[in-house]
C-alpha cells in the first residue's frame, strides 16, 4: 500500500486508543444528559471524523447539525479571529447543545463559537473536544469532555489538517518540521 506524504508522520495515539476512548465518552455523554432535545453540533472541518465516531456512541436520540468556522493564521498557529463559514441549519433554542471540537489550543475558536451560540438561548452548552493542547491556551475555557491531552506540538489525522493533508490518516500523529516546510500553508485553520 503507498503511503505518499504519510511516511513523514509519527504516530502519538493510536486508531485503537481513539476507538476505545471515543466509546467512553459516547457512554458518559449518553448517562449525563437528561431528558430534552440534544442537538450535537460537529465544528467543520476539523470534527467530521471524531463527530461521526462520537455520535455512533451515543445512545440516545440525538439531532446532528454542523457549523464551519475558521481561525486565520499564516502559520501553524491559530490568529485568534475567528468567523463562521457556515451556520447551524436548526435553532437551538430550549435545546440542549453538545459542541464537538477537534482540538482546543488557545480557546479562542471555542470561546467565540459559545459566545455566539449562548446568544441563542439553548437550555444547556458543553463542550466535548478530542484533543486538548493545555499548554498554549490563551482563553479560559472549561471542556466538560476531553479525549486526550496531547503536547505542545502539531498534531494531524482522525479529521485534523496540516494544510488541508492527513485528514484522512485513522491515528493522531505529529508531523515533523520539515513537512511543514514542505508544504506552506493557506493560512486558515478549520
Ligand atoms: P484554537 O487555537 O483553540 O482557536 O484552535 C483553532 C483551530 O486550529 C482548531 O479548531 C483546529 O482546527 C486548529 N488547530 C489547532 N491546533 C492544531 C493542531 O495541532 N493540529 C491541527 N489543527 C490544529
Ligand atoms: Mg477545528
Amino acid at each position: 500500500m503507498r503511503n505518499l506524504d504519510f511516511d513523514e508522520v509519527e504516530v502519538l495515539i493510536t486508531e485503537d486508543e481513539i476507538r476505545k476512548r471515543v466509546e467512553v465518552l459516547g457512554r458518559q455523554i449518553t448517562q449525563d444528559y437528561p431528558d430534552g432535545e440534544l442537538v450535537v453540533v460537529g465544528i467543520l472541518k476539523g470534527a467530521f471524523i471524531f463527530m461521526a465516531d462520537l455520535v455512533r456512541s451515543i445512545h440516545r436520540n440525538v439531532n446532528v447539525d454542523f457549523l464551519e468556522v475558521s481561525s486565520y493564521g499564516t502559520t501553524a498557529v491559530s490568529s485568534g479571529q475567528v468567523r463562521i463559514m457556515k451556520d447551524l441549519k436548526h435553532p437551538i433554542e430550549g435545546k440542549h447543545l453538545l459542541l464537538v471540537e477537534d482540538i482546543l489550543d488557545t480557546g479562542n475558536t471555542l470561546k467565540y463559537v459559545v459566545n455566539v451560540m449562548q446568544q441563542r438561548d439553548p437550555s444547556s452548552i458543553k463542550i466535548c473536544c478530542l484533543l486538548d493542547k493545555p499548554a498554549r491556551r490563551e482563553t479560559a475555557i472549561q471542556c466538560d469532555y476531553v479525549g486526550f491531552q496531547v503536547p505542545d506540538e502539531f498534531v494531524v489525522g482522525y479529521g485534523l489538517d496540516y494544510a488541508e493533508k492527513y485528514r484522512n490518516y485513522p491515528a493522531i500523529c505529529r508531523i515533523c518540521p520539515e513537512t511543514i516546510e514542505k508544504f506552506p500553508k493557506n493560512g486558515r485553520n478549520s
